[in-house]
């Protein structure tokens, strides 16, 4: 049986009147279990060192869990707690009372470890669970081990990277016209939806060696992955962050559950697509993709689906985002822009880096100022705000200040980067921190856009190949402007990180070329 598609008119049925009255009564039975840890939680034994955090007093979670209801605040209400409580704090919400790590050398000590009781994911990463299965964001000990292994060696190996440049020319030069079109008549348009589906396009074409509309075609045109997956966001951002809806009994009384049960059906169909064979175009020489790697290793069926869904949901949006991200920071900042244009025109000039218009992958290596706005871009608004790890064995930070084993460990990526302490007027666009001699006089572990150690992302190199081509191609055909005033943009934590209302460009043909 194939998907059914009519959720679509099940999740217009929900009022906003009655949806409330549905999570007051949610908040009830919320409490009532929040009262029956806390009151078992009050006789655990704690560290000599007093960990400080908001909320440690009494009932406290209730104030941190009012602070984040306001998804509008949440970003901030983050950076603020960074801010204030230094290295290491505690956040209490109830049943899950989580460590934030906030220096870089507390935070190299569980990432830079290759321990694998610290490679272990959190309850943070519940809401994924349905959807993403046991792939390889949440899958842990050997199992995670192998999978990795097999996927660096394949789907992410230098080798491999190569071939995508053809992609990223052939989408990239695409959606170069698309972009031309839409902001052909000079009025402010915006653009993110056509980053999600540039990006889409080029990690579902790195992953199974196959295009969208392929992919869309298999099961008679039942499949409908952009629609999938942004409704498996949407559920997910629903739960995330809401500790009320974290817990199953009560997630299977809210009117999402049942789409998320459609919504699986159709990501498995999604996986099945993934494993079909290639077909042949002539002129076209596709990589059959994970496939045949997860194959060869002897991965069952399902894993290989599993793996599927994690890398589409994982890589598409992230990087959609962060394009976004830098876009809006390079119209901000035309200084920057003119210097990566200067870039970006020798290197398009060079006919060894650039025959006829196609990026060699030599030729990323040369966008160095490119790249330090890429990763300034990062720092100031990390796609990745969140991630979490739940330890299996005793974390040791100082002599009197040890995580016991169980501890949920978080990392509130934004707070982190805009310490003054490693970025000096931290709310600054300035790309120059990233500069070889600065890179150098910091801790590693002061920039986690991709996480950090044996468990960071394992497609940060390929993320960085699509920002870097995209971008390149967009400064020498257009140029950037924005009205946009960074201070007054509100970004909800939405899964990842994105604008409250959508960011408009004007984007303009160069006059001089
Ligand atoms: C700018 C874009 C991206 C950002 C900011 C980003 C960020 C991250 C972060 C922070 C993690 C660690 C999450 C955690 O520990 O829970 C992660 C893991 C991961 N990312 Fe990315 N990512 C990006 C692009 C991509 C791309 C393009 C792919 C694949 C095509 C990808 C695939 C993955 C996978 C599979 C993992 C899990 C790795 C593991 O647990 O071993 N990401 N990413
Ligand atoms: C993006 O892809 C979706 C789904 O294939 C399509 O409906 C939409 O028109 C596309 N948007 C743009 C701007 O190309
Ligand atoms: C996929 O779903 C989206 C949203 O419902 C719709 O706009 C789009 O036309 C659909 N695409 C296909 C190919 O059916
Ligand atoms: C930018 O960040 C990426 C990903 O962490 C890293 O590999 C690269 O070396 C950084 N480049 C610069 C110039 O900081
Ligand atoms: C979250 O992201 C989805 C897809 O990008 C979007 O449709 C939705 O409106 C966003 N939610 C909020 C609260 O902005």
């Amino acid at each position: 049986m194939g998907p059914n598609y009519s959720h679509q008119t099940c999740l217009g049925v929900y009022q906003v009147g009655t949806l409330a009255t549905f999570q007051n009564g949610l908040l009830l039975i919320f409490f009532a279990t929040v009262l029956l840890f806390y009151t078992t939680s009050l006789f655990r034994k704690t560290n000599k060192r007093k960990i400080p955090g908001p909320g440690s007093h009494f009932l406290g979670c209730l104030t941190n869990i009012l602070a984040l209801s306001d998804k509008r605040k949440s970003l901030k209400v983050f950076e603020s707690w960074c801010a204030t409580y230094g290295p290491i704090f505690n956040v209490n919400l109830g049943p899950y009372k989580i460590a934030i790590l906030n220096s870089p050398e507390y935070i190299q000590k569980l990432l830079g470890s290759t321990d694998m009781g610290y490679l272990g994911k959190g309850f943070a990463y519940k809401p994924l669970k349905p959807l993403w299965q046991d792939g390889l964001i949440l899958s842990k000990g050997e199992k995670w081990k192998f999978r990795r292994r097999v996927l660096e060696k394949h789907m992410f190996s230098f080798k491999t990277l190569l071939t995508y440049m053809s992609t990223l020319n052939e989408e990239g030069d695409k959606y170069m016209l698309k972009i031309g079109e839409r902001f052909a008549s000079g009025k402010e348009e915006e653009v993110e939806d056509l980053l999600m589906n540039y990006t889409l396009e080029v990690v579902t074409s790195a992953a199974f060696g196959k295009s969208v509309a392929e992919m869309d075609s298999f099961a008679n045109g039942e499949l409908n992955i952009t629609d999938t997956i942004n409704r498996g966001k949407e559920i997910v951002a629903t739960r995330a962050f809401n500790p009320c809806l974290l817990l199953d009994f009560i997630w299977r009384l809210h009117p999402l559950y049942k789409v998320e049960r459609i919504v699986i059906q159709s990501l498995k169909l999604m996986g099945a697509a993934a494993t079909m064979d290639n077909r042949v175009i002539p002129g076209k020489k596709y990589r059959a993709g994970i496939k045949d790697d997860l194959t060869a290793a002897g991965v069952p069926v399902d894993g290989i689906i599993e793996e599927s869904l994690t890398l589409m949901s994982a890589g598409y949006e992230t990087t959609a985002s962060s394009i976004h991200f830098l876009l809006l920071l390079l119209a901000l900042h035309p200084e920057h822009q003119e210097i990566c244009r200067n870039e970006i025109d020798s290197v398009f000039e060079d006919v060894d880096l650039c025959p006829s218009g196609q990026l060699q992958f030599r030729a990323l290596s040369k966008l160095k100022h490119m790249e330090m706005c890429v990763n300034e871009s990062l720092r100031l608004l990390p796609t990745v705000f969140f991630f979490e790890r739940k330890i299996d064995t005793p974390l040791v930070l100082e002599e009197d200040l040890v995580l016991e084993t169980g501890t949920e460990v978080a990392f509130l990526v934004q707070g982190l980067h805009k310490n003054p302490k490693y970025y000096p007027d931290p709310e600054k666009f300035i790309p120059g921190r990233f500069s070889e001699e600065e890179i150098k006089s910091r801790s590693q572990f002061a920039h986690i856009p991709f996480a950090a150690g044996p468990r960071k992302c394992i497609g940060y190199k390929f993320a960085m190949m699509i920002m870097l081509s995209f971008s390149a191609k967009l400064l020498r055909e257009y140029v950037l402007e924005t009205t946009e005033k960074l201070d007054e943009i509100v970004f909800l934590p939405n899964v990842t990180m994105s604008p409250e209302t959508p960011i408009k460009f004007r984007i303009k043909k160069r006059l001089n070329k």
